[in-house]
């Protein structure tokens, strides 16, 4: 059966940088992220059968490279074992944002191969399921299941039985929160994700410093989300950003994804903070130099005024938070 899903992509505030087990894709810490809205799309369609000689996989109307194929169809690999069918699969994949720049294109991809594929090879699965599923294509796919906020939990487990994302909040709850994301370079980067938090773990001397501190961080989020209290949020999330990104600098060899722009912003979110003698806004970069500034409503025109007026940036988004995975009757083939 032809089956079509679509999934947003989600910007941690707590991250995932480094896995317990680098197989199954189990985490050192839980991470806490928001799905945004459907400006950060990924449609795709898949499509077993019993006539192809290989997975087929074309990405934004283009066939996909080797190494694109190659991770999905190791993750495909995880589907059929899960149906217990050996077919191979023709998939065509739709991103309404540029690929790998940093703004979470995997998150949203694998959420929805996960729920296209796991459908269309016939398994049902649940949420908790399909998270779990996600997650062994991308780490951070297994939040993008769920709208709203949401918590990825590490689990304990060798086996990752434990190991999968839970929902926070509703995205209604956090219907005024917004992500004004700054564009500072839209290309693909040069150190992936997986190969950044090898060099991390393997390497940095101040790494266990971040996973004890990363708990109290953690439970002041926790605890902000449920209250609906953005300033209470806000300097955790940017304490969180300034960790993750300093353990990367310390790593040997240094891995770098942040830009003389990058710093600029942050610069100017602090000093936007200043003004207001409270957190009105909170800065937090992935594994790129792109800014995601979260704030609320009411801060959003000035934030963004902010960074038209800077040099470096070549695109401003204001994102919403958004729903979770879904299941749509057009399909792209
Ligand atoms: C910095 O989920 O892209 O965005 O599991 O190797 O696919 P893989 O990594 P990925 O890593 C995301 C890292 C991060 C933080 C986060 O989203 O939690």
């Amino acid at each position: 059966m032809k089956t079509t899903a679509a999934a947003n992509a989600n910007i941690a505030v707590i991250k995932y940088w480094g896995r317990r087990n680098e197989e199954l894709i189990l985490p050192n810490n839980n991470s806490i992220s928001f799905t945004m809205d459907s400006q950060l799309e990924t449609l795709t369609t898949v499509e077993f059968s019993e006539k192809l000689k290989r997975d087929e996989l074309d990405i934004d109307g283009k066939t996909a490279t080797e190494k694109e194929l190659k991770r999905a169809s190791k993750f495909l690999d995880v589907v059929r074992k899960m149906a217990g069918k050996k077919m191979f699969a023709k998939i065509d994949s739709i991103n309404t944002f540029p690929k790998a720049a940093g703004l979470a294109s995997s998150a949203s991809s694998f959420a929805a191969m996960a729920a296209a594929a796991s459908k269309a090879i016939g398994i049902r699965l649940n949420e908790k399921e399909l998270s779990a599923l996600a997650r062994r294509g991308s780490g951070s796919a297994s939040r993008s299941i769920y709208g709203g906020a949401v918590e990825w939990l590490a689990g304990v487990k060798d086996d990752g039985s434990d190991c999968y994302a839970v929902p926070l909040a509703s995205y209604e709850k956090w219907k005024d929160l917004r992500n004004v994301i700054a564009i500072t370079n839209s290309h693909e980067k040069k150190v992936s994700s997986t190969d950044g938090m090898k060099i991390t773990t393997r390497t940095s001397p101040l790494y266990p410093a971040r996973l004890s501190s990363v708990e109290k961080r953690l439970a002041v989020v926790r605890e902000a989300i449920k209250e609906n209290d953005f300033e209470m949020m806000a300097p955790a999330i940017m304490q969180e950003s300034n960790n993750m990104h300093a353990v990367m600098l310390d790593s040997t060899p240094p891995v770098i994804y942040l830009n003389s722009t990058s710093f600029k912003i942050i610069e100017k979110v602090i000093e936007l903070n200043d003004s207001y003698g409270r957190p009105v806004a909170a800065y937090t970069f992935d594994a790129g130099p792109n800014a995601h500034i979260y704030t609320t409503k009411k801060y959003e025109k000035e934030v963004s005024e902010i960074l038209e007026h800077m040099n470096g940036i070549e695109k401003i988004m204001v994102c919403k938070v958004g729903e979770g995975v879904r299941y749509l009757e057009k399909h792209l083939f």
